[in-house]
């Protein structure tokens, strides 16, 4: 389902024309709703994935509700051939891209201690490798072309403290952050420049079932208790899709190299992360690993590539 209205946005119609997004892992939950503002506001959308039906559904549901056009891509950004055969097709259809959002990601909770190395390279290899090589084989491109860009990546708070029981991930956009504010010296000459924006609690299907297992069965990914959180509540997905848009907009080009949380002071109030899950006994431990491992199943049956 389309989410969003023209009264969600903060921005005047056709803002975003001429504009040519890429937005991996855009089939679904944060990248699909920041591909919808930028859809609205006139750009023309790449999204790509895993799974081909999810993101095709996603191209036909938002082009349905708004018209314009969002390309449906299917490529593993694990894969550094794919990727560089992705920004060929984007590349001839049209042009350069003027912006790329490092949206795709894997997660799940889990003790540290009860990871193997496909565990950590499920992530790893997603969220620090994949982030990079697309992030290169677009800015190769933007610097042959001379070309300028914004690439906002979608990282989170536990780039600042450290996220338990989810260090693959934190390791892993950690990482990208140093990505992100190294690239955005090394680039800023070639007008190519780099955000991070760190999303609180934002309820998805993809990360409710991995990082919620079992509230996400009782309450349907919701959240029952935002008692930590300063504005005692979960983001909402036009908050996001805001600040996304203003970080892509050729308007905001002297802003690089920056990380802006976006999570109503949660981090400063207690963290933000997994730190709780610590009085977890084995039983809840095995319990939410065979949550996790069901949705993974489900999902890994829908690949395409
Ligand atoms: C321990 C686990 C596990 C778990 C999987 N593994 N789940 N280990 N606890 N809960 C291990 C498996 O046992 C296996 O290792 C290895 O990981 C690979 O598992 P596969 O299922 O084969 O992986 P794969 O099919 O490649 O799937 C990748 C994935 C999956 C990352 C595991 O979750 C995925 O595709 N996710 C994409 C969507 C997603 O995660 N979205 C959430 C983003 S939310 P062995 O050794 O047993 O073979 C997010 C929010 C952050 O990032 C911030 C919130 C505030
Ligand atoms: P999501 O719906 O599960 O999104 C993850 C997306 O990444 C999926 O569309 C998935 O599609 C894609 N993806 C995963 N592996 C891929 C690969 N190898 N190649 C290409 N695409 C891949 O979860 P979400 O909550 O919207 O998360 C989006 C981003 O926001 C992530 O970076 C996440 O870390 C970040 N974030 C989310 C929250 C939150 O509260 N939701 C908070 C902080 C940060 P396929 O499975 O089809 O490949």
């Amino acid at each position: 389902m389309a989410e969003l209205s023209m009264d969600d946005l903060m921005f005047k119609p056709g803002l975003m024309t001429g504009e040519r997004i890429l937005i991996t892992g855009g089939g679904t939950g944060l990248g699909k709703v920041m591909a919808e503002a930028c859809l609205m506001l006139g750009a023309t959308v790449y999204i790509c994935g895993r799974r081909g039906g999810v993101l095709e559904e996603a191209a036909k549901d938002l082009m349905d509700a708004h018209g314009g056009k969002v390309v449906p891509i299917p490529c593993d950004i694990r894969v550094p051939e794919a990727i560089a055969e992705m920004m060929d097709t984007i590349w001839a259809d049209g042009g350069a891209l003027t912006g790329l959002v490092n949206n795709a990601a894997g997660n799940f909770i889990s003790r540290t201690e009860d990871l193997s190395p496909r565990g950590f390279d499920a992530i790893a290899n997603i969220v620090f490798r994949g982030s990079f090589f697309v992030t290169l084989e677009a800015g190769k491109r933007w610097i042959a072309e001379g070309k300028p860009a914004s690439v906002v990546s979608i990282l989170t708070t536990w780039i600042w403290n450290g996220g338990p029981f989810t260090v693959p991930s934190a390791m892993s956009k950690a990482a990208i952050a140093t990505m992100s504010q190294s690239l955005a010296v090394e680039w800023g000459g070639h007008g190519v420049r780099f955000n991070n924006i760190l999303p609180g609690p934002f309820p998805t299907e993809g990360m409710s079932a991995r990082l919620n297992p079992s509230q996400s069965q009782e309450t349907g990914g919701g959240y029952r208790d935002m008692s930590g959180n300063p504005m005692g509540r979960v983001g909402e997905m036009r908050e996001l899709a805001n600040l996304a848009v203003y970080l892509l907009h050729p308007l905001s080009a002297y802003v690089n190299g920056q990380s802006i949380a976006i999570d109503g002071a949660s981090w400063q109030a207690g963290g933000g992360g997994f730190a709780r899950l610590r009085s977890w006994t084995d039983d809840q431990w095995k319990a939410a690993r065979e949550a996790i491992q069901a949705t993974n199943a489900k999902d890994r049956a829908k690949r395409t590539v």
